[in-house]
């Protein structure tokens, strides 16, 4: 895995947005893996920018999101399409039907989760797959003792994770639905390209283990060590507990122009 840290959220997204944008030029029809969360949102302002002046476009690209309420009305504005339709699909030109995310509000759950882990396998699997990092050191939403190996499926949310995410619904924990589903670590690790951005305090000591810890369920996130092209963007809080932050540093440093991430 690489290990990029920057100064700010602005510089971490302008260099995601790099990765988006060389390989929609090498690959008009780029399949994308989306993230909620707030870690993200600079990146798709920063796509939404660079879509309006032209720059790139997603007019045959698509894309499917990592994960979903489950039980939230279709109106609600923290279920993650809607989310993702709003920071994002909605500010770009994806065609109709080109966004994807599990149904949580499926009747039959297990049936639409196998069906969406199928929908990316027919559409050519995941090209590049934008992800943040939950401060329990879950992607997507693949909890701790989550199976490495793991497919879409339901889950159960930590109590640090709804603590977590209560910000999104006033503040209020009981307004977080206690159930998702989420791709699972191994059809995430599936995709062709990982780019994980994270931010501040709060994520070091989950990129600490995800970096340099053991491969382990207990921080779900430390497969992608097992990733054979993984780009770990990071602020320099996410990255105080790094043993390696000064090696990291000093590799990125000296990159040769010619090698993108
Ligand atoms: C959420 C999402 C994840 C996201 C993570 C971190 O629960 N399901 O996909 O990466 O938590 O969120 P944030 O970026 O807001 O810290």
């Amino acid at each position: 895995m690489e290990v990029v840290i920057l100064q700010s959220g602005e510089e971490i997204a302008s260099l995601a947005a790099d990765c988006v944008d060389r390989l929609l030029s090498a690959k008009p029809s780029a399949v994308f893996g989306l993230a909620t969360g707030s870690s993200p949102l600079a990146l798709y302002d920063e796509l939404a920018r660079r879509y309006q002046a032209g720059r790139l476009s997603f007019s045959q690209a698509r894309a499917f999101m990592l994960d979903e309420y489950v039980g939230l009305p279709d109106d609600h504005p923290e279920r993650y399409r809607n989310v993702i339709e709003r920071e994002f699909g909605s500010r770009v030109d994806f065609g109709p039907g080109a966004v994807q995310g599990p149904d949580g509000n499926a009747i039959d759950l297990v049936a639409a989760c196998e069906a969406y882990d199928n929908a990316i396998h027919t559409a050519g699997g995941i090209d590049l797959q934008v992800l943040g990092l939950g401060s329990d050191g879950h992607i997507a939403f693949n909890e701790p003792g989550s199976s490495l190996a793991s497919r879409t499926r339901v889950k159960t949310l930590t109590r640090q994770t709804v603590a977590d995410n209560a910000r999104f619904f006033g503040g209020d924990q009981s307004k977080v639905p206690h159930h998702v589903v989420t791709q699972g670590l191994g059809t995430i690790m599936e995709a062709r390209h990982l780019v994980l951005m994270a931010l501040g305090k709060t994520k070091a000591e989950a990129v600490h283990q995800m970096v340099e810890g053991g491969v382990s369920s207990m921080w779900p996130a430390s497969i992608i060590q097992f990733h054979p092209h993984a780009s770990i963007l990071l602020d320099t809080e996410a990255a105080s507990r790094l043993q390696l932050a000064s090696y990291f540093r000093q590799v990125y440093a000296g990159k040769p122009d010619w090698q993108t991430l």
